[in-house]
């Protein structure tokens, strides 16, 4: 392992993926429940909090508007600490623009969790979150009655207006997006009557499932969601489990690594969130979840797997995305392993994602030496059994943290070192990446 300034060299792994592990916090439940304690009224416990760039955006912004914030680093590398929101006083006027780094979950949560309130609050962000769309969230907001600043603007940064007169809507959602069912569920708590959002395809659910802890009642279905306003939140306490976004990166290395057999300890099981198991058992991989109990309504438990040699391409069909729309670069990597085509329908959204994923797939797999093309909004992978690394291979994460850890895994599973430019986006999501799948390698 060396670092330049921007290219790391990862070379394979000396051995074979080995034991347990256990990963930090889920992000999205980690945002959640920053946010949320910020909105409660009184003092929420929060542990097993995620210490990476994307959760710490969360974090500073519910400080700068008024929430006070006690998490502290534990031992594990979580967070672990109080937050006492500013429950029906609101959030306080901050001073100055709101910095969501690279953050679009921060972004457009906060959007939500602002809406229903007199204030004004510029959102920004980086290079990256200020190129993603946000007419998405602002849309269904300023039919409730916010406003968005300079008016007409897709894009942060934005400033947003609130309003205490918020109307409750039914909203049809045009994409599967948990980000855009949270901002308009959050804003509709306040509202006065029933806010309902309807989706294309059913979106990962910790916000239905988070907030009824925090006193408020949601009703949920398949592709519906609907919270009743006006309502308000009261602290709780909120243990997070461990990210399967994050443990795919480990399950997908075993999958790869010859002679390798692991289990990934205390992640969520959501089912919103481990569509990955299921496409890799489509693969022909040896995986397999084990239930062990809830935190809160959240169930987790084990995810095992092994490696498998003789892996096969599938379909994954539309109505499925959602559930994988975060591990379709890894999954497109699993796939370039594997005989035959895999197809991933309608995976546009990864066009908006912190960079365009779906181009920087195929790039990728490109300089592997694999085809994949794009038809439509359908990515295509035509896999290599027995795929040797090219010498020299130099990845582009593009900044965005799932391609830093997915071209990472093509040299630390192949069989020659590759390049990896900008690999420290990894600290968006998971920092100790590197650390903790050298250890399973020992
Ligand atoms: C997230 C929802 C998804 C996901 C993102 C986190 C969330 O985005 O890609 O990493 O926490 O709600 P979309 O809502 O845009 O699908």
């Amino acid at each position: 392992m060396s670092h330049e300034a921007i290219h790391t060299v990862v070379n394979p792994l000396p051995a074979p993926l080995h034991g347990s592990a256990s990963v930090p916090g889920d992000k999205s439940i980690s945002h959640r429940a920053v946010l949320f304690a910020a909105m409660a009224e009184g003092t929420s416990r929060l542990s097993g909090v995620l210490d990476s760039e994307d959760v710490r955006s969360s974090i500073r912004a519910v400080s700068q508007l008024g929430a006070e914030v006690s998490l502290e680093k534990q031992p594990d590398g979580s967070l672990a600490g109080g937050i006492t929101g500013w429950g029906s006083r609101g959030p306080k006027q901050p001073d100055g623009a709101i910095d969501c780094g690279n953050s679009g979950t921060t972004a457009r949560l906060l959007m939500g969790v602002l809406a229903p309130w007199d204030v004004q609050a510029e959102l920004a962000g980086d290079e990256s979150l200020t190129r993603r769309p946000m007419r998405r969230i602002t849309a269904p907001l300023m039919k409730m009655g916010a406003r968005f600043l300079p008016e007409g603007r897709e894009t942060l940064p934005l400033t947003i207006c609130g309003s205490p007169r918020l109307r409750a809507i039914t909203y049809d959602a045009p994409m599967a997006s948990a980000q855009l069912k949270t901002a308009v569920l959050l804003a509709g708590v306040y509202a006065d009557g029933t806010t309902t959002l309807n989706e294309p395809a059913p979106s990962r659910n910790h916000t239905e499932l988070m907030l009824p802890e925090f006193g408020v009642t949601t009703t949920a279905a398949e592709r519906t969601a609907s919270v009743t306003g006006p309502a308000r939140l009261t602290a709780c306490e909120v243990r997070v489990p461990g990210d399967p976004s994050s443990a795919a990166f480990l399950v997908c290395a075993a999958v790869l690594k010859p002679d390798s057999s692991i289990q990934v300890e205390n992640v969520s099981l959501n089912t919103a969130r481990i569509g990955f198991t299921r496409t890799l058992e489509r693969m022909g991989a040896e995986v397999s979840v084990r239930h062990m109990g809830a935190e809160g309504k959240e169930p987790f438990g084990l995810i095992s797997a092994c490696y498998t040699s003789n892996l096969h391409g599938c379909e994954v069909p539309a109505e499925k995305i959602a559930a994988i729309v975060d591990e379709v670069p890894v999954l497109a990597l699993v796939a370039a392993h594997a005989r035959g085509v895999t197809v991933f329908r309608e995976v546009g959204e990864l066009r908006v994602k912190e960079t365009d994923r779906l181009a920087a797939i195929v790039e990728g797999l490109e300089v592997l030496g694999v085809d994949a093309w794009i038809d439509g909004n359908d990515l295509y992978v035509e896999g290599q059994p027995g795929l040797h690394t090219p010498e020299g291979a130099l990845f582009d994460s593009k900044m965005d943290h799932r391609l830093a850890m997915t071209w990472a895994l093509a040299g630390l599973c192949g069989t020659a070192p590759v390049q990896v430019a900008h690999f420290d986006s990894v600290k968006i999501s998971y920092p100790r990446f590197l650390s903790d799948i050298e250890r399973l390698a020992r």
